[in-house]
């Protein structure tokens, strides 16, 4: 199967009430997990690399992974830039064979996020790559919000009703509470501002920093139009995790395979939970 882009499989999860996990690689063992994980649990799924990931592993070395995996899988599978920042990578991304990019402009002003949003779309939808853009400052959970610090961090409404209006994007990343990485707490979400943002935009949303969020959080999300949903720092976990585990049961092992061969088990566990979780399992006939 080719890949198949963001917006193409968003189109499923949003008339039929699930969302479809964007689960971030890094090499080839993850890459293999994210799709092993679709294959059993009969879900579509998008992969999708951040500029960590690019820098480590290298574009090509990304691009060949997930299109050799999607070749082989028989369920859809997805290539997303994650947190594009750059119009250049973004064309380099395209031009390598992404099936969907973000362009994140959250730090730019309404105005430049549109502009440059915009350009992104001109490039990206002649050739059929989908593209999700970001309002609001999602941020990391080492940052404290504050009360007062919400309303100016977090995705204004109106804002976005604006945002959608003028670029036409296919799927918004939004804040209402969740941040990358590790929660030192419970994250608190607004579901108030996702239910007002999802009925004046009326297309996909997506949940960044989705890792450590309670599942019935996630689920209430969902129920409330985000359609999908980005997953990181678990899947570090369960592959760390398991490394640290082997080596500590075999301090001598010195085969790389004795270790990641299981961190990779570990992670295609944890993906297909997540699958679970989200309601995209069994909808691949
Ligand atoms: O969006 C957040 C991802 O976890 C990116 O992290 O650039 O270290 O790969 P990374
Ligand atoms: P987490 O690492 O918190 O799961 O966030 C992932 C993410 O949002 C990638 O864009
Ligand atoms: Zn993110």
């Amino acid at each position: 199967m080719a890949l198949v882009s963001v917006a193409e499989m968003l189109k499923d999860a949003d008339r039929e009430g699930y969302a479809v996990g964007a689960f971030n690689t890094n090499n080839m063992e993850i890459a293999q997990a994210i799709v092993e994980a679709a294959e059993a649990e009969r879900s579509p799924v998008i992969m999708q690399a951040s500029q960590g990931a690019i820098a480590y592993a290298g574009l090509e070395y990304i691009t060949s992974m997930a299109l050799l995996a999607a070749s082989k899988a028989t369920v859809p599978v997805a290539l997303n830039l994650d947190h594009g920042t750059s119009f250049a990578q973004v064309v380099q991304c395209i031009r390598s064979g992404f099936s969907a990019v973000m362009y994140d402009g959250s730090k730019l002003s309404l105005e430049e996020n549109i502009a440059m949003t915009r350009k992104v779309l001109e490039i990206a939808r002649p050739v059929g790559v989908s593209v999700e853009a970001e309002l609001g400052k999602i941020g990391g959970t080492e940052d404290d919000i504050t009360v007062s610090e919400k309303d100016a961090l977090f995705t204004d409404p109106d804002e976005a009703a604006v945002f959608v209006r003028e670029t036409g994007i296919d799927c918004l990343a939004i804040a209402i509470g969740t941040a990358h990485g590790q929660y030192k707490g419970e994250p608190k979400l607004d579901f108030e501002r996702l239910k007002k943002i999802r009925a004046l935009t009326q297309i996909p949303i997506v949940l960044h920093g989705s890792s450590g969020v309670p599942d019935e959080a996630v689920q209430e999300a969902i129920r409330l139009g985000i359609r999908k949903v980005n997953i990181d720092t678990n899947i570090r976990e369960a592959f760390v995790w398991a490394m640290r585990r082997e080596l500590e049961k075999n301090p001598n092992e010195i085969d790389p395979r004795k270790i990641l061969g299981p961190a990779r088990s570990d992670t295609v566990e944890t993906i297909r939970e997540k699958m679970r979780v989200f309601g995209s399992s069994g909808r691949i006939k």
